[in-house]
């Protein structure tokens, strides 16, 4: 069966819709780890719960965001994951395990990237006043939220968003979109264009 590793640092909704599908059947990959800089956090709770190995360190146990990348990609390695999915995970990674892991690290990130990137993502479309605004899942590399794009979900704004309104829809678009990515991915798909999640919650090449 296909590894997924996941890298969180919230609340995990994004992690518990791949355990639920892969549960159901629905998504051909198993969660083998879940991995964290957040020990209190709501996605290692959910993943206890579900009976997947967590580590969870903490930073400031570390001399430098190098040596707790290093301690934390090593126990990922150990776990011989496929793919590593960062959803959620709110620190940025240091070169070195980008570099390691590159061809097959994912992240998730609430905007239309390359609009957007970094945080507070929903407050910044709401004032520069986007009429479109989703979410996106890109390869990792490096540069922060910079790597090419596999795919994307598109909310409309809609007048009296508030930045909670939008996370919300947004949310709602992830999971779908998430889970469609690491199953193409589960099946060897290349991702040759970019593509996009669909009203019926399928990719198809993006216009
Ligand atoms: C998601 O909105 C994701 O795009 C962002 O952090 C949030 C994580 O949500 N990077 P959850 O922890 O999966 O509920």
């Amino acid at each position: 069966m296909f590894r997924i590793a996941v890298l969180a640092s919230g609340r995990g909704s994004n992690l518990h819709a791949l355990i639920e599908a892969s549960r159901r059947g629905e998504l051909a990959a198993d969660v083998v780890g879940v991995f964290s800089d957040k020990p209190a956090c709501g996605a290692v709770a959910l993943a206890r719960a579900a009976g997947i190995p967590t580590v969870a360190l903490m930073p400031r146990d570390y001399p430098s965001r190098e040596a707790f990348d290093e301690a934390l990609f090593s126990e990922i390695a150990a776990v011989q994951p496929d793919l590593i999915v960062c959803a959620g995970y709110m620190r940025i990674l240091s070169e070195t395990v980008v570099r390691r892991f590159e061809d097959r690290m994912i992240n998730l990130h609430p905007s239309l990237l390359p609009k957007y990137p970094g945080l507070d993502t929903h407050a910044r479309v709401l004032e520069a006043g986007e009429s479109e605004h989703g979410a996106s899942v890109h390869r990792v590399i490096p540069a922060l939220d910079a790597g090419p794009v596999l795919a994307q979900a598109r909310i409309r704004v809609i007048a009296g968003d508030t930045p909670e309104s939008l996370a919300e829809r947004v949310q709602a678009r992830e999971h779908p979109l998430l889970l469609r990515c690491v199953q193409a991915l589960a099946e060897g798909r290349s991702f040759a264009v970019p593509m996009r999640l669909n009203n019926d919650n399928q990719l198809e090449p993006a216009p």
